[in-house]
This record gives C-alpha cells, sequence and structure tokens, in this order.
C-alpha cells in the first residue's frame, strides 16, 4: 500500500489524475490538496469525496509552514505536482502569482519531500519550457536535451520549477521525475482554454474568438492519456529523468474551431479573428520517443474519438460548465465584450 499527495487535485489534469488512480489502486491512499483557484472545482471531485482511500484538504503550496505540517502527519510515498497557475494570457498580465504557486510553492514541496524522505517527487511540467518551434519545420520535434527557451511568464515560471526539480535532485538526492507533455483536453477542463472555450460559444451561437490567423499549432493529447503516462513515469521512470509526453497530433487552432464547429453543425461565420497573444508561440511538436521505448506508453485516445467524446461531455455536463463560469469566469471574459451574439 502505498500514499500519495496529489497537489491541485481540483484542477483539470490533476482531478482526472485523481479518478483515473482512486478507480485503479484502491488499496493505495490519496490525499489531494488545493486552494481552490478560480480554476479548481472541489464539485468535480463529488464522485470520490466520500471515497475511504481518498482525502481533500484546501490548501495552498505556498503556504509553507501548513505543507510542512501535511507533510509530517501523513508520511507519503509519492508526492505528484499539479497545483500551478497556468493560463499564459494571465501570466502575461499578471506574472506575480505564477511566480508564487509555479515556484516558491514547487520549492515547499521540495523542501518538504527531503526533510520527510518521500521516496518520489514528480513534477508535472509542460512542452511550453522548450519555446516553440517553426511552422515550416515538420521535421523538427521537441526533445528532453532540447534547451530550455520560454516565452511567457508561465513558461518561465514552469522551467524554473524544473530546474529547482533537478536541482534537488543533484543536490540532495532526492527521487525525482518531471513530465513535459503537449497540450490537453477531456472532461472538467476549465472553459478559459481553447477547446472548451470554442465549445461552450459555439453552444451559445456566440462568436469564437481566435487569436490572429489561427495558423499556431498545437500537440493535443487527451487527459486520459497524460494520466496513463504519469502513473507509469512515478511508478517505473528512472530518477533524476525528463519524459516528453505528447500525442503526435498536430492541429493549428483554426483548424480545431472548424472541427468544433462542424461538430455541433454551426457555421464557420462565428469565427471571429481578434489581435494575437503577445509572444504568441508559433508551434509545439513533441518527440515522445522516450517514454514510448523506456516506460511502453502509447496514447490510447485518436484526436477523432477523442474531440467527439469530449463534446458529448460537455453537452452532458451543463450544469458543471455553468458552475464554473463564476464571476472569475465572468470577468475575464469581458474582453470579450464587444463581440455580440448572433
Ligand atoms: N492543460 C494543459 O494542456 C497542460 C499541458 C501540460 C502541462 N500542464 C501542467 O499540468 C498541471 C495542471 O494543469 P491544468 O490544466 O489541470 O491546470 P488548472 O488550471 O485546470 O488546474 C490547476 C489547479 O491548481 C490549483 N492551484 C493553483 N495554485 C495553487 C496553489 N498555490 N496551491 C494549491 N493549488 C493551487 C488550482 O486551484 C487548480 O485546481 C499544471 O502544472 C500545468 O502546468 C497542463
Amino acid at each position: 500500500m502505498a500514499k500519495f499527495l496529489i497537489t491541485g487535485g481540483a484542477g483539470f489534469i490533476g482531478s482526472n489524475f485523481c479518478y483515473y488512480m482512486v478507480s485503479k489502486y484502491p488499496n493505495d491512499e490519496f490525499v489531494c490538496i488545493d486552494a481552490l483557484t478560480y480554476a479548481g472545482n472541489l464539485k468535480t471531485l463529488d464522485n470520490i469525496l466520500n471515497l475511504n482511500n481518498f482525502k481533500f484538504l484546501h490548501m495552498n503550496i505556498c503556504d509553507k509552514e501548513n505543507i510542512d505540517n501535511l507533510f509530517e502527519k501523513e508520511k507519503f510515498d509519492y508526492v505528484i505536482n499539479f497545483a500551478a497557475e497556468t493560463h499564459v494570457d494571465r501570466s502575461i498580465i499578471n506574472p506575480n502569482i505564477f511566480l508564487e504557486s509555479n515556484i516558491i510553492g514547487v520549492n515547499n514541496l521540495l523542501e518538504a519531500s527531503k526533510k520527510y524522505k518521500v521516496k518520489r517527487f514528480h513534477q508535472v511540467s509542460t512542452d511550453e519550457v522548450y519555446g516553440d518551434l517553426p511552422l515550416d519545420r515538420k521535421d523538427l520535434l521537441f526533445k528532453e536535451t532540447n534547451p530550455l527557451k520560454t516565452s511567457s511568464p508561465y513558461s518561465a515560471s514552469k522551467a524554473s520549477a524544473d530546474l529547482l526539480t533537478l536541482a534537488y535532485h543533484r543536490t540532495y538526492n532526492l527521487d525525482v521525475t518531471i513530465s513535459r507533455c503537449s497540450n490537453n483536453y477531456g472532461p472538467y477542463q476549465f472553459p478559459e482554454k481553447l477547446i472548451p472555450l470554442m465549445i461552450d460559444r459555439a453552444l451559445h451561437n456566440e462568436y469564437l474568438p481566435v487569436y490572429g490567423s489561427g495558423e499556431n499549432v498545437r500537440d493535443w493529447l487527451h487527459v486520459y492519456d497524460h494520466c496513463v503516462a504519469i502513473d507509469l513515469i512515478v511508478r517505473n521512470g528512472r530518477s533524476g529523468e525528463i519524459y516528453n509526453v505528447g500525442g503526435n497530433n498536430e492541429k493549428s487552432n483554426i483548424e480545431i474551431v472548424k472541427i468544433i464547429l462542424n461538430e455541433l453543425n454551426k457555421p464557420e461565420s462565428l469565427i471571429k479573428h481578434v489581435s494575437d497573444r503577445l509572444g504568441h508561440d508559433l508551434r509545439y511538436a513533441i518527440d515522445s520517443t522516450k517514454l514510448q521505448k523506456e516506460l511502453g506508453w502509447k496514447p490510447k485516445y485518436t484526436f477523432n474519438k477523442g474531440i467527439k467524446e469530449v463534446i458529448k461531455w460537455n453537452l452532458e455536463n451543463k450544469e458543471w460548465l455553468e458552475n464554473v463560469k463564476s464571476g472569475e469566469y465572468l470577468k475575464w471574459m469581458e474582453k470579450y465584450k464587444n463581440l455580440k451574439k448572433i
């Protein structure tokens, strides 16, 4: 029996991971902590909150004293850190909170993992730490050995956390692993991110705001396949190693938007091009050969199957969506207020 700490478990990927782990490992114990920022939603965890092997605590990873007490009390075997500020646009407007949660918070977890002799600390990172690739060089992919070359305060804060994690391995011999994943989609994703945002607006017959020409390319992976990868890395990955996780599934933003409109039988006239994001990365593409060869990982979902399922999930979970579209979300969406409904 092993005891896990999952941080940021009320967010999109963390909650999917909690669901995956509690059902796969009923004999292990899981403690989930989350600061419940605008992106965290306890309702997401409704179906597992009462399980005997699952416990939720409202806690901020920046609160060093509470984190220390928690580690002392619970004696975790594994720590998996999902907790982070994650929206690039928000990091451009207010970088500070990204530095606090994504760097100082991670350092608190690393300190406690070292002090209380955790067996393994896993940092959930992102392919954005590699910067971007040119649109016209399809032969180039991010490898684990690529240099860090961040573009936004978000990616810079995630890269800092990766470096700290590796420093704790080298300096203090802490057992660590890092996963760097491409863009995820799936159930429970907060509707400020591209896919749920576009589904939600299309369902309401509202204009779909697309940055610039929409040619920026992302490598899309279903969140389920990301969860499988993290589980494999935590259990069988080599200490001190970084593993890229990607779907080999490159699509431009405009392609994604058109697929969604087509699935929902909505007209392309809903697309509205808006001014581009500052420093907008052109293309992300991941080489996940290391993960596939060393740990036998292979994504289960094709994008075609995954996107249909996610659209269906959005249609069947309108209550969840309306619930998360609370005051904070509405404030954020005010920037699109001049885009009228048709
Ligand atoms: N979404 C993606 O496509 C993607 C891709 C690669 C990597 N990642 C990484 O995966 C992780 C999870 O991403 P997500 O998309 O689920 O994000 P999310 O924004 O949906 O969830 C983040 C969660 O962390 C919590 N949180 C934020 N600051 C915290 C703090 N200081 N203390 C405790 N909890 C805090 C939030 O309340 C929220 O529940 C992040 O580390 C992100 O960098 C995401």
